[in-house]
């Protein structure tokens, strides 16, 4: 039998609904709503064996396309820029753009806690899907969105119109917010960034809210929501979700040389490097190593910092494990000393973590603000 979009649409709708019984029934009938086959376009890319390898349409046929389209997934559509449509074979690289998985989009609208009449800002259009679902649950009229790469925002702009959403859709860095449309209840961002632009707080109404990924370069991710008080201070604290959305471009990381192990101060280490392959205990490295990047070698990790080139790296010594620190930065000495901190603190989720931020100065911490704390670079 044919696959038929209607169903399938019904049946995903379903899946996310079982799989997240508190979300808004709303939700439910948006997924269920918009046709996610006019937005992910006729190409995207599937990783295979470490590179991009392009799916076309035409090739897998429009059943397994249907499919496909309808699964619970993220379809990458970008690599470093270059479009699924236009590659001609493989090729690695990291996602620039994608159809974001639609439990994830509902997901973080559910977070924001939108609702009907609010007006939401959008950082992030990509294929428009994650648009359309606004437009139906918010009305368009309410839905402004903004991406920053042309190209992508003007597909999107098609395949909205082909679905009949009619947002107001801006080209430009998002993390300028879009201000000739200021005065927003909500901005969401459906990419992630290291920390809240100041824009965002000067374009919100008071009372407004924030949803976004806060992440880094070591791509370790936290999802919250922060409110902003009558001082002009957002408040919020982190969800348990273990999910991300990809940096925002002007947040992205420098384009780095291949790593090579230098050698410096070595000892042994006192926190295990396998915690940093945890959740948490990656979130808390990078927010005690902020400008550090991170890999996983066979022996261990590797740190390096990219403002200095400043490493560590460590490896197994039977027992436990021994470090090498090289460069201006102590790079392990920082995640140990945080690492200590989360530990004693009872080594919690995210959910125990909060942020305090003004445009200025903006904290992560455990417990309570008093609590243990870092600064985020803004
Ligand atoms: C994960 S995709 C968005 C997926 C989209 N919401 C969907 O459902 O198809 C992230 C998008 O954010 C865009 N982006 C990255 N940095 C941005 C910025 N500073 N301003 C606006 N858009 C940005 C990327 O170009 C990319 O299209």
């Amino acid at each position: 039998m044919p696959a038929d979009p209607t169903a399938l649409r019904q049946a995903l709708a379903e899946e996310i609904a079982t799989a997240n019984p508190t979300l808004d029934p709303a939700w439910h009938d948006a997924v269920a709503a918009v046709p996610r086959e006019l937005f992910v376009g006729d190409a995207v890319f599937r990783l295979t064996g470490g590179v991009w390898e392009p799916v076309r349409r035409a090739e897998v046929g429009q059943d397994e396309w249907l499919r496909m389209v309808y699964s619970d997934q993220t379809w990458v559509t970008q690599i470093d820029g270059r479009d699924a449509a236009d590659a001609t074979g493989p090729v690695s690289g990291s996602p620039t753009s994608s159809a974001t998985l639609p439990s994830l989009v509902v997901r973080t609208a559910q977070v924001a806690q939108l609702q009907p009449g609010q007006k939401v800002l959008e950082v992030g259009t990509g294929t428009g899907y994650s648009t359309a679902v606004l437009c139906h649950r918010l009305g368009a009229g309410n839905v402004v969105s903004i991406e920053y790469d042309p190209g992508v925002a003007a597909r999107a702009a098609v395949h909205l119109h082909d679905a009949g959403h009619t947002p107001t859709l801006a080209v430009g860095d998002g993390l300028q917010g879009c201000t000739e449309h200021a005065g927003y209840d909500a901005i969401i961002a459906t990419c992630s960034v290291r920390s809240i632009p100041p824009s965002w707080f000067w374009q919100l109404n008071d009372g407004g809210s924030i949803t976004t990924t806060i992440s880094g370069w070591m791509l370790a991710a936290g999802l919250i929501r922060l409110v902003l008080d009558d001082e002009g201070t957002a408040h919020g604290r982190f969800t348990d979700d273990t999910i991300t959305y990809m940096l925002a471009r002007p947040h992205e990381r420098p384009p780095s040389s291949r790593v090579f192990r230098l050698d410096g101060d070595t000892r042994s280490t006192r926190q295990a490097p396998g915690l940093l392959k945890e959740w948490a205990g990656k979130f808390v490295a990078q927010l005690a190593a902020p400008s550090a990047e991170f890999m996983t070698i066979e022996s261990g990790i590797v740190l390096r910092d990219v403002a200095t080139g400043s490493q560590a790296w460590t490896e197994s010594d039977g027992e436990g494990a021994t470090v090498h620190q090289h460069g201006p930065l102590r790079l392990w000495d920082q995640v140990e000393d945080a690492l200590a901190a989360w530990q004693k603190a009872g080594a919690p989720d995210l959910t125990e973590f909060g942020m305090t931020a003004t445009p200025y100065e903006q904290t992560v911490w455990i417990g309570s603000p008093t609590g243990p704390n870092w600064r985020l670079p803004i």
